[in-house]
């Protein structure tokens, strides 16, 4: 062997070298550019750093380059003009609940905005609107609403959710058949751009950037804060639950056909509904928000469309926090200043069945008797729901598909499929990856042909960039959002594993 062998590894060698003396300047760069902007950032040698980097989705952990918490716009935007400086990507961080772990960067080195100080509520009941830093999470601002003059909007079930990851990819709740996705509530938000500059986007103002922050906000900004407009809490609200004994796969298949039919002809918007499936179990389950008398009306053709009758059921009135209570935490807690989060390690697919899609009977055979086969014998806790979106006068689907970057506006439902480790901390069971792709597989092997999409909040980090884009938002939004994002963040500052621009 001669030198010349060597050379190209030599080469190999130097270039490594003068990339990590180029990331440890740039981390230097921007500790030292955060420290004169006094934003006591919290880096590696920092005894917080391990807690303060840990995401909700422990199978994944990420080294931020540093951790700030900014306690006003301002501050915001001056990490994020110290963080182009020096080069390094950002990501803002509000409840941490992201599936892929973006709230921590989704990769190494990234600079995190920690929200959690921008979690003020300002609701102006008369006018039915309010204004609320992004920091908030679902459970605290659902207290705001309502103590602020029995205000309510649409949004997800988990307490600990933040709003600024939520309102920024979709945010579908029980009510949203009635009122949307948290997503089409707002009606303004201000934003820090990646050069640093704070501007306000609305139907009036950057209409862009609006567009592109409710469905795909996490490429484009940090939104500080969200003006939504909000609903008067229903006064009476049904908690509902049926289960049914599933003894095999055909009466399985054909109570959930029963819930699809149902979904797409017989369910008013004032329904939330969904099928919760896991090992041994098969419910539908949902809130009515209207009087219980006129529930069981809404609900009777469900039941009589069944082809074995529910073996339990429980029919029962809230208010509106108490049904919230009833729905989140299991201690019915919603004030998450009480105490800490808890945390998961798991993984999670979606699928969207469109309105002109429906499962076949076929499809539906086969997911059941995968679910009761490998369901059966996997080495994860698993559950699936299929949520009902679409369907009579479905709010989520009364808004045009070009009008948010959230542009899925055709689904009759939505399934989740999940799967976290048994005690929920790692180590993730190595199967548990294929045995999740093996839930979507038995649906989708059985619909060859149909192009399904995906729930962007829900996030499967087992996706491509490309094949993301595709599914989370489609290709004529995709060419759009890119094109925004070549203006309004050119060098990628916003930047994760599926971010826009990759
Ligand atoms: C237990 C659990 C229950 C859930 N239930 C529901 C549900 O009922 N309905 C539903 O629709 N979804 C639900 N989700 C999904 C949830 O909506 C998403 O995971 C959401 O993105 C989490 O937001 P976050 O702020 O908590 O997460 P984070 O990890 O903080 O943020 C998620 C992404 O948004 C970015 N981001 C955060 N804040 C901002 C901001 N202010 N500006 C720009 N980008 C920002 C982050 O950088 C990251 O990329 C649930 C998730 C979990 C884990
Ligand atoms: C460091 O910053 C420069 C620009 O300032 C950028 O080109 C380079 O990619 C950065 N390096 C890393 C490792 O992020
Ligand atoms: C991220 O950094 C950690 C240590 O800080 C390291 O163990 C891990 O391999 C890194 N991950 C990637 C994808 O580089
Ligand atoms: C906002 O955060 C502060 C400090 O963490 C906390 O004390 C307060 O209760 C929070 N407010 C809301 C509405 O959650
Ligand atoms: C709510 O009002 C207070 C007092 O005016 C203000 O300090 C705060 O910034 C407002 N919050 C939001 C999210 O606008
Ligand atoms: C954004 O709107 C607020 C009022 O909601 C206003 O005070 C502020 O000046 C606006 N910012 C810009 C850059 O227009
Ligand atoms: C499924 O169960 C039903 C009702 O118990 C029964 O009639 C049917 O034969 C069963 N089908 C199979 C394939 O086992
Ligand atoms: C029936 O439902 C009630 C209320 O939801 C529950 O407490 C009970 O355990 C259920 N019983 C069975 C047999 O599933
Ligand atoms: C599913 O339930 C059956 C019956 O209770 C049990 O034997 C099996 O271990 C369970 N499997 C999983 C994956 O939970
Ligand atoms: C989207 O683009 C991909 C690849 O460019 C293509 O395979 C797919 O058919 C397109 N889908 C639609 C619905 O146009
Ligand atoms: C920041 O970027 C925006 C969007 O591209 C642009 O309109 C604005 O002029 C820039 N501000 C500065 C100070 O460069």
């Amino acid at each position: 062997m001669t030198f010349g062998n060597y050379l190209p590894a030599l080469v190999a060698a130097l270039l490594v070298s003068a990339h990590l003396i180029s990331a440890s300047s740039n981390a230097s760069t921007l500790s030292s550019c955060l420290s004169s902007a006094n934003l006591q950032p919290v880096s590696s040698s920092s005894i917080d750093y391990v807690a303060d980097s840990l995401a909700f989705n422990r199978r994944f952990s990420y080294s931020p380059a540093d951790i700030v918490f900014p306690t006003s716009t301002h501050e915001v935007a001056s990490a994020v003009k110290c963080a182009s400086h020096a080069g390094v990507k950002v990501a803002a961080r509000s409840g941490g609940h992201s599936y892929a772990a973006n709230g921590v960067g989704g990769q190494n080195g990234s600079l995190v905005v920690d929200l959690r100080h921008l979690n003020s509520t300002n609701v102006t009941a008369s006018d039915k609107t309010a204004v609320f830093g992004t920091g908030i999470r679902l459970g605290d601002l659902a207290l705001a609403l309502f103590n602020g003059g029995q205000q309510a909007m649409a949004h997800g079930t988990c307490p600990y959710v933040g709003t600024g990851g939520h309102l920024g990819c979709g945010g579908f709740g029980f009510p949203s058949r009635l009122w949307g996705l948290a997503l089409d509530a707002v009606i303004k938000a201000q934003v820090v751009l990646a050069n640093g500059s704070i501007v306000n986007a609305s139907n009036t103002e950057n209409k862009d950037l609006f567009f592109a922050i409710r469905g795909a906000a996490p490429s484009f900004g940090i939104v500080t804060s969200l003006t939504v407009k909000t609903h008067s809490a229903p006064p009476t609200n049904i908690l509902f639950n049926y289960a049914f004994s599933a003894p095999n796969s055909t009466i399985a298949a054909k109570t959930f056909l029963a819930f699809q039919k149902f979904g797409a002809n017989n369910a008013p918007s004032q329904l939330g509904i969904n099928v919760q499936l896991a090992n041994g179990s098969f419910a539908f389950g949902g809130v009515y928000y209207g009087p219980q008398s006129q529930f069981e009306n809404v609900i009777q053709p469900l039941l009589d469309a069944v082809p074995q009758p529910p073996i339990n059921s429980s029919v029962k009135a809230y208010d509106w926090v108490g049904v919230l209570q009833q729905l989140g935490d299991d201690d019915g807690i919603l004030n998450t200043n009480t105490k800490p989060d808890i945390s998961d390690t798991f993984y999670a697919k979606s699928l969207m069945v469109a309105e002109d899609k429906p499962l076949t009977e076929a499809a539906l055979l086969s997911f059941f008797e995968y679910l009761y086969s490998d369901g059966t014998t996997t080495d994860t806790s698993w559950f699936t729901l299929a949520d009902l979106w679409g369907g009579p006068d479905s709010a989520i689907n009364a808004v045009s598909s070009t009008k948010t970057a959230f542009s899925r506006r055709s689904a009759l439902y939505t399934f989740q499929f999940y799967a976290s480790s048994m005690n929920k901390s790692p180590p993730y069971p190595t199967d548990g990856i294929s045995f999740v792709d093996g839930m979507v597989n038995s649906i989708t092997t059985k619909m060859s042909g149909t192009e399904f999409a995906m729930y962007g909040c829900y996030i499967d980090p087992q996706l491509s960039a490309a094949e993301a884009h595709k599914v989370y938002y489609g290709n004529s939004t995709t060419k759009r959002l890119q094109a925004i994002k070549s203006r309004l963040d050119p060098h990628n500052t916003f930047d994760f594993p599926q971010a826009v621009g990759r």
